[in-house]
């Protein structure tokens, strides 16, 4: 096989999750061919904000300008190549300055000083690169405040690549009644010993949590349970218990599938969907949305949505994780909290709580799942076989160019990743 035929109906070639050759290639077709979340609008609130991000190997700074867009620039000084920003996040005040020779930029990337600056008037600076200032990504889109790009010239256009998929995005941003997200804190970060796509498939593999997660989530179940109380749980055991869901719970529950890759979990039900009432919630939904819409909004129980490549979002819980490949063999998983503006504190300690439990390095459930992944990623080395199987409800020629619902324990929505994948892997230009 080549390195770009790595997927045959319900199988997946090893080596997507193993060769560094592959994962080179992925870089450039896949990752820069891709729109892909950047950050979101609530992390840059001044002008002068910045925040700084790695990109298909692309060292990217966004930055909150006076006129209150955000320009995406390649962090790079045109000099000598010099990282001009070095911090996560900050504020850059009315210019940025490299520290190696302190040419500075206005925050759109334009140069605006070089000490002595004469000395360059010989050879014409305006005629060389450098004299252009910090090269700036011109495919940037914020859509109602998550900020995304696209590094490659050309591709399809951001509407046409994520399609009705951005309906999640929209169900979690209508969950404040206002109307607006606002990230809380920096990321978890978890470093992972295997390939990012491991983790992507995870998040559709609804027939792992009874089994993945019985030893811890199946713990609190039965503690709760050899308690003996009665009435509310608490939030802990409320946002673990449901992890033990049988198959055909979900397996009701469904699963649909968008063009290019994208899907989610939950159409008529989800692990979201028995949360308490928080008090002061609903009727703040009704004064801004009134009864129907609010019925509407809060009615959308979807599970796990992932956005091809790299980004899952969970609406109902306000989270996402960012899956930030750093080779064949290591991944970044970013958790991030969203704050529902206008909505009660007690919703955004319910998120918080989630994110600590279920997604951080030091909770009891991201360790079964990311045990699986390291022990396939060894597991793989075996010469037993070439493949990966991912063929559960699979139907012989399955077509990826339109919006499809099915079983949730299907395994459609990983296959549904593999054909965008692929096909951005053959013909990363033809898009
Ligand atoms: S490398 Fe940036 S000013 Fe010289
Ligand atoms: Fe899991």
């Amino acid at each position: 096989m080549t390195n770009t035929s790595g997927f045959r109906g319900g199988e997946i070639h090893k080596s997507a999750y193993l060769s560094e050759a592959i994962f080179a290639t992925e870089q450039v077709t896949v990752f820069t061919h891709s729109w892909l979340y950047l950050c979101h609008a609530s992390q840059l609130p001044q002008a002068g904000d910045y925040v700084t991000v790695e990109l298909a190997g692309q060292p990217l700074v966004a930055i909150r300008q006076k006129s209150g867009a955000i320009h995406v620039l390649y962090n790079r000084c045109p000099h000598k190549g010099v990282k001009v920003l070095a911090e996560a996040q900050g504020n850059c005040g009315r210019f940025l300055r490299c520290p190696y020779h302190a040419w500075t930029f206005k925050p759109t990337g334009e140069l605006l000083s070089i000490p002595v600056k004469t000395e360059y008037d010989p050879c014409t600076l305006s005629a060389c690169e450098a004299g252009s200032g910090m090269a700036r990504v011109d495919n940037v889109v914020n859509y109602r405040d998550f900020v995304f790009v696209r590094l490659s010239a050309t591709g399809m256009a951001f509407d046409h690549f994520f399609g009705d998929a951005l309906s999640t995005l929209d169900n979690m941003v209508d969950r404040s009644p206002q109307g607006q997200l606002r990230v809380v804190g920096a990321p978890l970060r978890h470093r992972h010993r295997c390939n990012w796509k491991m983790v992507m498939d995870n998040q559709t593999d609804t027939c792992h949590p009874m089994v993945a997660h019985e030893s811890s989530a199946g713990e609190a179940v039965n503690l709760w349970a050899q308690s003996g109380q009665q009435g509310t749980q608490p939030m802990a055991v409320e946002l673990f218990s449901p992890f033990m869901s049988s198959h055909a719970f979900f397996a009701d529950m469904g699963i649909r599938v968008w063009p290019n890759g994208h899907g989610h979990t939950g159409i008529s039900n989800s692990i979201h969907k028995e949360y308490s009432s928080i008090p002061g919630y609903w009727e703040s939904m009704v004064s801004h949305y009134g009864e129907a819409r609010a019925r509407e909004i809060l009615g959308d129980t979807r599970h796990n949505t992932v956005y091809f490549p790299n980004l899952m979002v969970k609406g109902p819980i306000q989270t996402l994780r960012v899956i930030r490949p750093l080779s064949a063999s290591e991944t970044v998983v970013e958790s991030w909290i969203l704050e529902l503006v206008g909505a009660p504190q007690k919703m955004l300690e319910r998120t918080v709580q989630y994110n600590n439990l279920i997604n951080s390095p030091c909770s009891m459930v991201a360790h079964d799942d990311v045990e699986m992944y390291e022990r396939a990623t060894d597991g793989l080395q075996s010469s037993a076989s070439e493949w990966v199987n991912i063929s559960r409800l699979y139907q012989v020629g399955e077509q990826w160019d339109d919006t499809r619902q099915t079983a949730g324990t299907s395994e459609i929505a990983m296959r549904n990743f593999y054909a965008m994948w692929q096909r951005m892997m053959e013909n990363a230009h033809a898009n």
